[in-house]
């Protein structure tokens, strides 16, 4: 093979990663289905985007190259990098004119390829999805309050919540955030983030008590600072930009985590569990919580995780229980869906409490033994 067929033959690979990602996208992004099919032309025909893509020719599809691509425009859109372009852009005040985006991006794209290259070989898709807190909020009520049934006590427990895989730690803060139930607001009604939370059905728990939490902390191997400009750009552009209802959640999300920071320490999860559950607090239910992480988590990662869990839910006592609620896809016979699973030490309770939409809301409240 020639150095030019090679060169063909690669780009034909990346072309079809991005036809992929575009199909990925239909129903629930036009735009970004319309950017990554244009680009997947343009790439097999060595265009601009082959430039931009040179170095990640061979990347694995599940680095989601066309994604990256696509949040990297968005976030050169949203620095007001490309006027010509924000004007598909809905996050940017634009309107999406689909036939005409990519003649519209091409000087964008021309522009700005040696930045659009670099950040493409740079970054990782990151996402942080803070309607998620929703199952999470109602997950740790019915947490807080199995655990002090089984303890034979009145008065829920309070939290101490650690989060594996937290992203920017948008979910850090569940009991901040407000979810709107009817004519009613659950958690903090004056919060800047008020979810509706989309439920069917109701919590296992008396939603009269307040949740309280005495302690967060998350870990990610690729933490995102939501308190730098960087960070929320990076976070902001991997949101599809004709999502606004997703992007206007971030939004309140991230003015919430500035009002209320947590940091989050990068570090593989297992290793950080272990130190943060060699100290178990007396009258707190510690709660070990991730979601959509577990499909991401090497094999080694999952079974030193379950090893550390395990050594702490054997030194679980009534007074001071551990619960893992884990939010996460899991496969049914023809598809998947996501469940919010909650396990209990020492009490032994194991539950599945329902399932949702993977950004969770809406939700389904449907208790059944779980395991
Ligand atoms: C799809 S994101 C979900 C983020 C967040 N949990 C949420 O629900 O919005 C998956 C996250 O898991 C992190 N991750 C994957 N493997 C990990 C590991 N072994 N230890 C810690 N974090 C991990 C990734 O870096 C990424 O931030």
């Amino acid at each position: 093979m020639t150095g030019h067929s090679a060169a063909a033959s690669v780009n034909t690979v990346l072309a079809e990663l991005f036809a992929a990602a575009a199909h990925g996208c239909r129903d629930r992004s036009p735009l970004t289905q319309r950017l990554l099919a244009d680009a997947a032309a343009d790439l097999a025909a060595g265009g601009v985007t082959s430039k931009i893509m040179a170095g990640s020719e061979r990347d694995r599809a599940g680095t989601a190259p066309g994604l990256r691509f696509a949040g990297a425009v968005h976030r050169l859109v949203l620095e007001g990098r490309a006027p010509g372009l924000a004007k598909h852009y809905p996050t940017a005040g634009g309107r999406p004119d689909l036939p005409a985006l990519w003649d519209d991006a091409l000087p964008a794209l021309a522009e700005h390829t040696g930045l659009l290259r670099h950040r493409v070989q740079a970054t990782v898709v990151q996402t942080n999805e803070p309607g998620r807190s929703a199952p999470l909020y109602g997950g740790l009520v019915v947490a807080a309050q199995e655990a002090a049934k089984a303890a034979g006590r009145h008065v829920p427990f309070c939290v101490r919540l650690l989060e594996v895989g937290a992203s920017g730690g948008l979910n850090l803060r569940p009991h901040h955030v407000g979810y709107r139930l009817g004519d009613t607001v659950l958690g903090d009604p004056d919060s800047p983030l008020v979810l509706d939370p989309g439920w069917t059905g109701r919590p296992p728990a008396d939603l009269g008590h307040r949740l309280r939490v005495v302690g967060r902390a998350g870990c990610d191997l690729h933490p995102v600072d939501v308190s730098t400009e960087d960070g929320r750009l990076h976070l902001s552009s991997f949101v599809w930009a004709d999502q606004l209802e997703r992007w206007n959640r971030l939004r309140d999300a991230l003015d919430l985590a500035a009002a209320d920071p947590v940091r989050v320490e990068q570090s593989p999860g297992p290793e950080w569990l272990a130190g943060q559950l060699a100290r178990a607090e007396r009258g707190v239910l510690t709660v070990v919580w991730h979601s959509v992480v577990w499909q991401y988590v090497s094999p080694a990662d999952r079974a030193m995780g379950r090893a550390v869990l395990a050594d702490a839910a054997a030194k679980a006592t009534p007074a001071a229980p551990l619960a893992l609620l884990v939010f996460e896809p899991r496969r049914t016979d023809d598809d998947y869906r996501f469940e919010l699973l909650l396990k209990l030490w020492p009490a032994g309770i194991s539950l599945n409490l329902g399932h949702g939409a993977g950004h969770g809301t809406p939700f389904t409240w449907d208790v059944s033994p779980w395991g």
